[in-house]
């Protein structure tokens, strides 16, 4: 039996809130299909995405009020995931039901629990508080992704990847010369990296002239902190050079917060949810629109490279990798995975 690669008993993002509306959104989470959907007062409903009848997906029906009503022969449900009504036939018995699942709207995303429903705390869903401070202007969107959910937290773990990645836009020559400190408690994974006294990559020299018209050289900052099951938090940004940001005063430079969400759909499926979020220039919706358009091709540069990593890996299965230094978080990561994943009863369906 392969080894489970993802624990159940967690949050999982699930959907950007603006996706969730009054249609049914069907979405593979872990293995499991699950149907989404907004009942009448806007609170987000998850249930299991398969008829009890015939297995039609639920996703395929239709809402009525706060009942979701298969697509196939009228068969009809509540958001606890029992039958309520079964065309030409007296009240459903209890029996007749589908699986539902915890669910929580928080930070402009919507999270299922698919463990045991008596865990399910909504106290420990993920912080991903920026994407709903005012202090902080979100642009962000979900990518799929044809890979272990894992390879995304890899990728973003190990940005000395953006020297040959991401060349034009984010990549220096000077980052892999540059260490990192990798550090972890029981609930994250920390890999820092800072870049002193450069001149900065494309896109850091595009920001810091159109934010503070400066255009000479930058210390920069890469803070990237992994949380299970697999959220990356990256605190990234560029400040003049010399000005104090690796002492704590940040002042003369720019932040980000770019946030990531990475969701097993599949064991080599997933759902990869991005933010880029700043602290400046809030009204510039013309830079709101470069930096969507920025991302969306450096994330397309990552899809690239780890798609083919999976192919490889799919078609090579007895090949052997090393680790090197670099992978230090990564290496945690997974052991911070494994290691709870292992404390849970059972199994999940896709293991
Ligand atoms: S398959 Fe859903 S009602 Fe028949
Ligand atoms: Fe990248």
């Amino acid at each position: 039996m392969n080894r489970p690669i993802y624990m159940n008993n967690a949050w999982y993002a699930v959907a950007w809130s603006h996706e969730l509306a009054r249609e049914p959104l069907g979405r593979r989470i872990c293995g499991y299909p699950i149907v989404l959907y907004r009942t009448a007062d806007g609170t987000p409903a998850a249930l299991e995405d398969l008829c009890c009848h015939r297995l039609l997906p639920l996703s395929l029906g239709r809402i009525e009020g706060d009942l979701l009503v298969c697509g196939y022969h009228g068969l009809t449900f509540d958001r606890s995931g029992q039958c309520v009504r079964i065309p030409s036939q007296g009240t459903p018995g209890r029996h007749v039901r589908v699986r539902s699942y915890p669910v929580v709207e928080r930070h402009r995303l919507v999270w299922v629990w698919i463990g045991d429903p008596a865990l399910a705390d909504p106290a420990v869903v993920p912080d991903l508080h920026w994407h709903d401070d005012p202090e902080w202007t979100f642009v962000g969107d979900l990518l799929p992704m044809n890979c272990d959910y894992r390879l995304v937290a890899d990728n973003l773990l190990d940005l000395t990847h953006e020297t040959w990645v991401h060349q034009t836009s984010i990549g220096h020559a000077l980052i892999p010369a540059c260490p990192i400190e990798t550090t972890s408690d029981g609930g994250s994974v920390t890999v820092s990296r800072w870049i002193l006294d450069h001149e900065p990559a494309p896109f850091w020299r595009f920001l810091m002239k159109r934010v503070r018209g400066y255009e000479g050289r930058c210390d920069r900052w890469q803070i990237v902190k992994f949380v299970p099951p697999c959220n990356v938090v990256l605190h990234i940004g560029v400040a003049e050079a010399g000005s104090g940001a690796r002492e704590g005063d940040m002042s003369k430079g720019i932040r980000a917060m770019q946030l990531n969400s990475i969701t097993p759909a599949t064991a080599d499926s997933c759902w990869y949810f991005w933010s880029f979020n700043r602290n400046f220039l809030h009204e510039d919706e013309e830079l709101s629109s470069t930096l969507l358009t920025t991302s969306r091709r450096i994330f397309g540069e990552d899809q690239v490279i780890i798609e083919a990593q999976q192919r490889a890996m799919r078609e090579n299965p007895a090949a052997a990798t090393i680790n090197i230094n670099l992978d230090a978080g990564s290496v945690r990561m997974r052991q911070m995975i494994d290691a709870r994943r292992a404390h849970e009863p059972g199994t999940s369906r896709a293991d």
